[in-house]
């Protein structure tokens, strides 16, 4: 294991998700985990990321220096590279010496451990206020820019090495190169981690875990569940029921594919119970966002419950285990805790043994989304599914800005199948991060068709770019594709006289309408 040690500012997760790109598979630590915990942890490898501080700031995250003097093969990256520099002796200048963004770097020895095969001018992200001016002892400096006289040292003697810069980000040209040769050069590291690995690995922990007990799934249509099912699935088979409810709030075609083409790729036990009568009911004469949300919540844990009891008094082995598709992120996130967390349904709503309590089975706890994506592959799931693009739990029905009504699911279930059609079609797909298409129910608009008047309702299309939904760009795309949607929306789909294009970011404009 490759151990990153977290400074702070979202650097961290990109480099562990470099790292596996380089089939070495990587872990995050906090960086005040104290060191004789991270090296008990025996790692092969130590990345120190990069993070917003000075070192001279008070309170500025530090490193025990035993840390380099374990034998363990350590790269500092830009924090983590000034926090090397001083801890052995080198000198770091609080001198105003700022870079910031792409910046030319001029390397020295390009026959050295790092640089190996690069060129000697590259460019490089650089985000930095203090620089390094002198290396500590023992060290070769490697590359230097305009601006920091040392830019990178090494020292292959105690196999230390760093950067001043981001290796990990896309506008360092030569940075993978650079990280690579760390870990397979400086580190002796074999590119050994790939998903047939992890696949192996998890199917046997599954085992481990569930014995012959069985397990519960809830599958959402979406990439994680069906990824975490169709591993526990490899894993223990016919112990594994997956539950699937059926809001009605689906896009054209999707419940078909968790139904027909899931199952014939897994082979699952899956039990689908079609609730869209009794959504539609509860939704009725409801336009508010939030209290559609709220309805939708509520009535989505009623019916999966009360799938779980109907599993629970089947015949067979206790059932222990209630499958979640965790990610990895989530896990950094929410501190990283490695325990398993016991979830106790929630059984205020009725219908549930007081003492039911299920044990989670996470296999994707390891995982980052593409890795999640690689995985599902391997496992035999279609494309449809492993390469979706988020869709909200909620559906469609914060998709109708209005009441949620069959007919207009309907409406829109067609202009979204057709907008879906041709960005697919358009090459679009991972350009746009997803496309939400969205019915203005309560609008109504004049049009001209054939030789009469029309007064129908508008589509809107709200395509966006983003890396994590956090923050969106809508996206340029090419007029012809918008045309093409457009006039096949308002020609095949009744009632609609009006396609347009919601060209707002986000912030101010959240992804969804509602
Ligand atoms: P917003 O609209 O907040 O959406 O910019 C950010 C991302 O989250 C998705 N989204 C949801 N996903 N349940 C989900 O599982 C929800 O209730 C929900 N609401 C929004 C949205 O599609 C976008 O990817």
């Amino acid at each position: 294991t490759v151990l990153v040690v977290d400074f702070g500012a979202q650097y961290a997760q990109l480099i562990a998700r470099r790292v596996r790109e380089a089939r070495v598979y990587s872990e995050i630590v906090p960086s005040t985990m104290p060191v004789d915990e991270m090296l008990a942890k025996n790692p092969a490898a130590i990345i120190l990321s990069g993070g917003p501080s000075s070192v001279y700031a008070e309170g500025a995250p530090r490193l025990d220096r035993t840390l380099f003097e374990a034998g363990v093969p350590v790269f500092g990256m830009c924090y983590g590279f000034q926090l090397m520099a001083t801890a052995l002796g080198g000198t770091v200048d609080d001198n105003g010496a700022r870079e910031y963004g792409r910046t030319p770097l001029t390397v020295s020895r390009t026959s050295s451990t790092l640089f190996e095969g690069t060129p000697a001018e590259q460019s490089v992200w650089m985000s930095h206020g203090d620089a390094c001016s002198a290396a500590p002892e023992g060290f070769t400096v490697t590359a230097s820019t305009d601006v920091v006289p040392v830019a990178a040292f090494e020292n292959d003697e105690k196999k230390l090495y760093g950067v001043q810069y981001h290796p990990e980000v896309m506008h360092s040209t030569h940075g993978q190169q650079v990280l690579e040769h760390f870990l397979y050069r400086g580190a002796g590291l074999k590119p050994t981690w790939t998903t047939g690995s992890v696949i192996e690995e998890q199917v046997e922990a599954i085992r481990a875990q569930v014995g012959d007990k069985r397990a519960i799934c809830g599958l959402s249509g979406g990439v994680d569940s069906a990824v975490a099912a169709a591993l526990v699935q490899k894993a223990i088979g016919s112990q594994l029921t997956c539950v699937y409810v059926d809001h009605g709030l689906m896009r054209k075609g999707e419940t078909e594919q968790v139904e027909k083409d899931f199952v014939a790729a897994t082979g699952a036990n899956l039990k689908v119970v079609d609730a869209s009568e009794r959504f539609l009911t509860a939704l009725a004469g409801v336009s508010d966002p939030e209290t559609k949300r709220k309805i939708i919540g509520r009535e989505f844990i009623r019916v999966f419950e009360q799938a779980q009891l109907e599993i629970l008094q089947e015949d067979g082995p206790e059932v222990a285990f209630l499958v979640q598709g965790t990610l990895y992120p989530d896990v950094v996130e929410s501190g990283g805790g490695t325990g398993t967390a016991n979830i106790k349904s929630h059984h205020n709503v009725g219908g549930l043994p007081d003492d039911i309590e299920f044990e989670l089975v996470e296999p994707l706890r390891k995982l980052f989304k593409d890795e999640v994506r690689m995985v599902g592959a391997e496992l035999g799931l279609p494309d449809e599914i492993v390469q979706r693009q988020p869709f909200p739990g909620p559906g469609l029905g914060i998709r109708i800005v209005g009441e949620v009504t069959k007919d207009r699911l309907d409406l829109l279930r067609e202009a979204d199948a057709i907008a879906r059609e041709e960005l697919t079609a358009a090459g679009l797909d991972r350009e746009i991060w997803q496309c939400p298409v969205v019915l203005l129910a309560d609008v109504r608009s004049v049009g001209v068709q054939g030789d009469g008047r029309t007064y129908g309702h508008p589509i809107v299309l709200r395509p966006v770019s983003s890396e994590d939904a956090m923050t969106a760009d809508w996206t340029r795309m090419p007029y012809d594709v918008l045309a093409k949607i457009s006039t096949r929306i308002t020609n095949e789909v009744a009632d609609v006289n009006r396609v347009v294009l919601d060209v707002t970011s986000k912030p101010p404009g959240t992804i969804e309408w509602e």
